[in-house]
This record gives C-alpha cells, sequence and structure tokens, in this order.
C-alpha cells in the first residue's frame, strides 16, 4: 500500500511541473503536490488547464511496477478511482457520470475532471485536476451536481487518495482485467458511433470495448477492428 505524503500549497506554476522535478531528483513513491490554484496548469495536447482557487489540483509520485507499455492503464486506474470518490458525493438519482477514453469524466456529458500522466525518467507523474466550485463555462463542477450544499476540496482529496490505493494495488497486485471490466461498466459512448481523431486523420465506426491492454476498439464500417491508443475521440 502507497503511503501518501501529501504537501499542500496555495499557488504554484502547475503541480504537474513541481513532481515530474521530483521524479527526476529520485523521490519515493506516494509524494502528492496539491496546490489551491495554478498559474499555468497544463491539460492534455498542451491545452491550459482552467486552474483557480475552488477546485482541486493534484499531481502524485508513481513508480508502478510494469513496463512503459501498461503504464497508459493507470489513467484508467486514476479514473476508475476518481469516479468511485465521486459517487460518494454525486447525486446521482439525478445525474448520470461516465468515462470518456483514455480518461476524462463527465457529468451529464460536461467534463468535470481531467488526468495528465507524464513520465520523467524512471517514474510517473499522475496528474488530476477536478472542477468543484469554480469549473470553466463549458464544464460541470462537483458543487453543482451534489447532494452537499459545498464539496469540501480537502475531504475530496483524501477520498480519491483512498480510493486509487485500493484500486492501484489492485492493479499492481492482479493486473489489468478488474480495472478494465469497472471501466466498461461505466464507459460513455459505448455501442455508439464515434469518431476518432489520429494522427494520421480522422477515423469512424462504433465504440466496441477497450482491447485487454486498454486500447480503444473501433468497429469500421467495413467490419475490420481497429485498435487506437492514442487520439482525441468525439462521439457523434
Ligand atoms: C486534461 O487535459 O484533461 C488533463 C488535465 C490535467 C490537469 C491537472 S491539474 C493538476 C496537474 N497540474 C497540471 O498542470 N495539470 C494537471
Amino acid at each position: 500500500m502507497v503511503d501518501w505524503k501529501v504537501h499542500t500549497y496555495a499557488s504554484l506554476p502547475s503541480t504537474q511541473d513541481y513532481v515530474k522535478e521530483l521524479v527526476e531528483e529520485g523521490l519515493e513513491e506516494g509524494i502528492v503536490v496539491q496546490c489551491l490554484e495554478q498559474r499555468s496548469g497544463r491539460g492534455r495536447h498542451g491545452n491550459t488547464w482552467f486552474s483557480p482557487m475552488g477546485n482541486l489540483y493534484m499531481s502524485i509520485l508513481l513508480r508502478p511496477k510494469c513496463d512503459v507499455k501498461q503504464a497508459g492503464q493507470m489513467s484508467f486506474v486514476a479514473a476508475v478511482a476518481l469516479s468511485a470518490a465521486m459517487d460518494e458525493v454525486v447525486d446521482t438519482k439525478q445525474h448520470t457520470k461516465t468515462l470518456k477514453w483514455p480518461n476524462d469524466i463527465l457529468i451529464d456529458g460536461k467534463k468535470v475532471s481531467g488526468i495528465l500522466i507524464e513520465k520523467e525518467a524512471d517514474g510517473y507523474a499522475l496528474g488530476m485536476g477536478v472542477n468543484i466550485m469554480n469549473p470553466p463555462d463549458q464544464g460541470v463542477g462537483l458543487s453543482q451536481v451534489s447532494w452537499e450544499i459545498q464539496v469540501a476540496i480537502h475531504p475530496f482529496r483524501d477520498k480519491v487518495l483512498e480510493k486509487l490505493s485500493y484500486y492501484y494495488d489492485l492493479w499492481q497486485d492482479k493486473g489489468f482485467a478488474e480495472i478494465r471490466e469497472l471501466w466498461l461498466s461505466q464507459a460513455h459512448g459505448l455501442g455508439e458511433r464515434i469518431k476518432a481523431r489520429l494522427a494520421k486523420g480522422e477515423k469512424s465506426g462504433v465504440f466496441e470495448g477497450l482491447s485487454l491492454e486498454g486500447a480503444l476498439l473501433l468497429k469500421q464500417d467495413d467490419g475490420e477492428i481497429l485498435d487506437i491508443n492514442a487520439g482525441e475521440v468525439y462521439f457523434s
């Protein structure tokens, strides 16, 4: 079981950049860097991550025992853990939570959190941003969809770490199978037509599921199944 050591700062450029430096310096697994606002928060594909006060921003130093090819499975581990933590605060009778490949969480179709995993030297920085009180215009915050009057950031952070401990150990001890099943049971758009924007162009087809390793399986109109490991996926 990982022993989390949480360091909280008022403001940082990016928790992700901070943790990448700690990985490089050889620090141990389990360091968590959280801040109340980020001045240069980063998302995937070089996007900016909206990071005012009122939301959760944290990056976690991990050194999983797996080869680089399997490390992408960590984003499913993180999504399943975040989703389980959200189950304890989201009013799921009124709102629908789904997991969008590869690692976004949506509530009523709007993004509530994002995950960014980056390799540095021989370790990883797992970054999580969760909208709580101050979502961007196109997103949703947990406080808007909770039965609690206001979701408190630090208790929610601790719930996420508790769930991450459980699912990270499950993955490290038993492999990807159970994580894959849990993710698929909450998947957004499974069995529907999607468009995948890949480096080599756009592909469309039906979202058939996940491979045993975590690639998205796209059934094209000619019946051929394509394994997609990277790219932006649109549901149409
Ligand atoms: C995405 O594009 O969906 C991923 C967003 C990841 C944002 C988090 S917030 C904490 C950590 N620090 C950053 O600069 N980015 C990640």
